[in-house]
């Protein structure tokens, strides 16, 4: 898919990996953007940075199916179709599967991590790619792609991390089922599995977890940047044949057991 003029909807774009592949894909690569995010104050930043004639945003919940839906009718409204659906929308929760006195822990954090992570990603892509499936096909019979943004977690997950983990391993899994189901729509559906990236998200971890993730970088020895992320979410876009699979980017990095 050549990404000039096409619409691109990014759960989760008012921060970090989204907000930096939003940018991305509007200065880079031509195309209008419609983000769906729960934090009202960086979606209205990030139009005013873009500007409304490239950038929609609408305050939802990716775990609410009726806001995702009328999000996503806006943005299909406004810009005329939807053709790539990229998922970042996410939560880190930790949580002990036995509490400090060795009671089972209350499942509501394992549900609500869960439910944003992958049911969010559902939510999301199945909205979107109703819109697609209404699209004249192209040269390759292509009507759009999903990109889904899982984690290294979903193969490596640390103590702790059985809730956040878990969810982006159902990610993961999600990517081939779904590219079956919809090659006869000519839509695609691929994952990406990010190392170490610098957003909120990784900053709202103590000191001691950033020290020891950085002690166990290879190459390079940093952070990802949003940039690259968005690269790869371009490659992924364009390249048509890129289809069911999960790409892990991570310098080779591999999160330690705890
Ligand atoms: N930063 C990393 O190193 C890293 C590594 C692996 C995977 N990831 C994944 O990449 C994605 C983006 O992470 P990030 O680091 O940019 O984090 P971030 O916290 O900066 O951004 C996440 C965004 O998702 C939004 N969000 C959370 N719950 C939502 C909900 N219910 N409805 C709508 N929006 C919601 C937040 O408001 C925020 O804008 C996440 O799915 C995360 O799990 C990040």
């Amino acid at each position: 898919m050549n990404l000039a003029g096409k619409v691109v909807v990014l759960s989760g774009g008012a921060s970090g990996l989204g907000r930096g592949t939003a940018r991305y894909m509007v200065r880079e690569k031509g195309a209008r953007v419609v983000v769906l995010d729960r934090n009202a104050a960086g979606g209205r930043e990030l139009v005013d940075e873009l500007g409304d004639g490239s950038c929609r945003f609408h305050e939802t919940d990716v775990t609410d199916e009726a806001a995702v839906a009328a999000a996503i009718d806006a943005g299909a409204a406004a810009f005329g179709a939807i053709h790539a659906c990229l998922n970042f929308a996410g939560v880190v929760s930790p949580m002990r599967i036995l509490d400090k006195e060795g009671r089972a822990s209350n499942g509501a954090r394992f549900r609500a991590t869960v439910l944003v992570n992958l049911v969010g990603s559902f939510n999301v892509m199945a909205h979107c790619v109703e819109w697609m499936a209404r699209n004249e096909p192209d040269a390759d019979n292509e009507r759009g792609v999903v990109v889904n943004v899982a984690s290294g977690a979903a193969f490596d997950g640390q103590v702790g991390q059985s809730a956040y983990a878990s969810s982006k391993a159902g990610v993961v899994g999600l990517a081939l089922p779904a590219a079956r189901e919809l090659a006869e729509l000519g839509i695609r559906v691929n994952t990406i599995a990010p190392g170490a990236f610098e957003t909120p998200m990784i900053k709202s971890l103590p000191d001691s977890v950033l020290s020891r993730i950085a002690s166990d970088f290879q190459f390079p020895k940093r952070f990802g940047t949003p940039d690259e992320i968005a690269g790869l979410c371009a490659f992924l876009c364009e390249s048509g044949y890129m289809n069911g699979e999960c790409v892990r980017l991570d310098g080779a990095f591999r999160l330690p057991p705890r």
